[in-house]
């Protein structure tokens, strides 16, 4: 069989399997039961959460000849699903954004529907639409021929004219849960027999943020892998920002080792990741440390640090949301980032007296480790043996954590 693509082979085909937008899929439902079907519909919200799949449906089931379910089998379902349907008129408004096509629809809707119970215009990407081709639906908006009904899908509601809004009834499609997410890409992955766990399936939503169209392409490039998608597999590929990745930020950040830090945020950055989701990430990882009492990471950076990273990344937020903020991120980053530890090391390595000092201190910080063999192999900072034997072992020590 030729590969289609996961999002649009599982395409809802009726409201039950659309998930995550149960008020208004039970709206529509009684709707369409009680026969009280409005002029306009006006679905809007995030890219990818059923929109466009909804209105087809909504046709579908005030057309279908067997039910209102709809059944996806008679001739009326069937035309609706290839777009061959002759009164379900779908238009995109992205490429169709001026008046002559509005007026092209508004002729059609003063005949009679020729095959079905109701004529629906569906207009897609309705905020592009032209000022005069908004001017254009006015009149037959407010008063549409019998039988016909409007739907405008929307990402961006605010571009619509509040005149049309009055008319319409609207409905708000929601960012969708991330178990609800995560659950359906598990059916999906088990009737394309591939094996996903649920963990892998959690962070595919996590990472999507709540749009469906965008994890289910994203688990499809994962299937491509062809191999079991594990969290593991999934962090490899696409470098999620999670709290893991901003925890080795902040350890590189502390430990004098920038570079380390600007190879993983620019690695990230070349996955697509957008420094505004990376800063936040590391915002609410240093929160999180503040309230532990004993974590290693209080070794290099004290609670009133961490506070200060906190202000000082929230102060240039804005900076990761506008131009150049691949750059920004970086020079944020750089600010708070240690470039000497040495104010850090004095105090400790002072207490030694001979190397033996030296290297119980690392077998008590690091107890698992081969201690003498660090020891042989530490390379010194600036001739000096003992700030990088620190510097070495606390690094040890954190990045074991992760
Ligand atoms: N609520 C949902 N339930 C199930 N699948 C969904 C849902 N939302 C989106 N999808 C999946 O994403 C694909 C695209 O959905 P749809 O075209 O309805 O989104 P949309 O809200 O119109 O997005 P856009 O604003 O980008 O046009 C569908 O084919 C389906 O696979
Ligand atoms: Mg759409
Ligand atoms: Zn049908």
């Amino acid at each position: 069989m030729p590969y289609e693509a996961i999002h649009l082979k599982y395409r809802p085909q009726t409201l039950l399997d659309v998930i995550g937008q149960e008020t208004t899929t039970k709206t529509l439902q009684n709707a369409v039961t009680q026969q009280r079907i409005a002029p306009v519909y006006l679905f809007t919200g995030a890219k990818g959460t059923g929109k466009t799949s909804t209105a087809r449906i909504l046709a579908k089931m005030i057309n279908c000849q067997d039910d209102t379910v709809p059944c996806n089998q008679c001739s009326s379902c069937i035309n609706i699903n290839r777009s061959t349907h002759l009164d379900v008129i779908e238009i995109d408004a992205a490429s169709n954004s001026g008046v002559d096509p509005m007026r092209d629809i508004i002729e059609r809707t003063q005949f009679a529907p020729i095959a079905g119970a109701w004529k629906v215009i569906i207009i897609d990407e309705c905020h592009s639409l032209s000022r005069q081709a908004w001017q254009a639906l006015l009149k037959t908006t407010e008063e549409p021929p019998h039988n016909v009904t409007f739907i405008f899908c929307t990402t961006n509601e605010s571009e619509v004219p509040p005149t049309i809004k009055s008319r319409a009834q609207t409905f708000e499609f929601k960012l969708i849960r991330a178990d609800t997410i995560a659950s359906a890409l598990l059916n999906i992955a088990q009737l394309e027999q591939f094996n996903l766990d649920l963990d892998a399936a959690v962070a595919i939503a996590e990472a999507k943020n709540g749009h469906m169209r965008d994890s289910q392409t994203l688990l499809d490039q994962l299937f491509t892998l062809n191999k079991p998608i594990t969290k593991e597999v999934l962090e490899e590929i696409c470098g999620i920002v999670n709290e893991s990745t901003a925890y080795k930020i902040l350890v590189h950040l502390a430990t004098a080792n920038y570079n380390q830090a600007k190879l993983i945020v620019d690695l990230l950055l070349t996955r697509g990741k957008s420094p505004h989701k990376i800063l936040t990430t590391i915002v609410k990882t240093c929160i999180k440390y503040v309230t532990y009492t004993d974590h290693p990471i209080k070794q290099v950076w004290s609670n009133k640090e961490l506070q200060h990273i906190v202000t000082t990344l929230s102060n240039k937020e804005y900076l990761t949301k506008g131009e150049f903020s691949d750059i920004w991120i970086q020079a944020i980053l750089m600010e708070v980032a240690r470039m000497d530890l040495n104010e850090k090391f004095i105090p400790i390595y002072r207490a030694w007296e001979s190397e033996a000092d030296a290297i119980a201190w690392g077998k008590q910080q690091l107890p698992n480790h081969d201690i003498n063999a660090a020891w042989q192999n530490i390379e010194c900072i600036n001739g000096k043996k003992a700030p990088a034997w620190i510097y070495y072992v606390i690094r040890e020590q954190i990045i074991n954590l992760i």
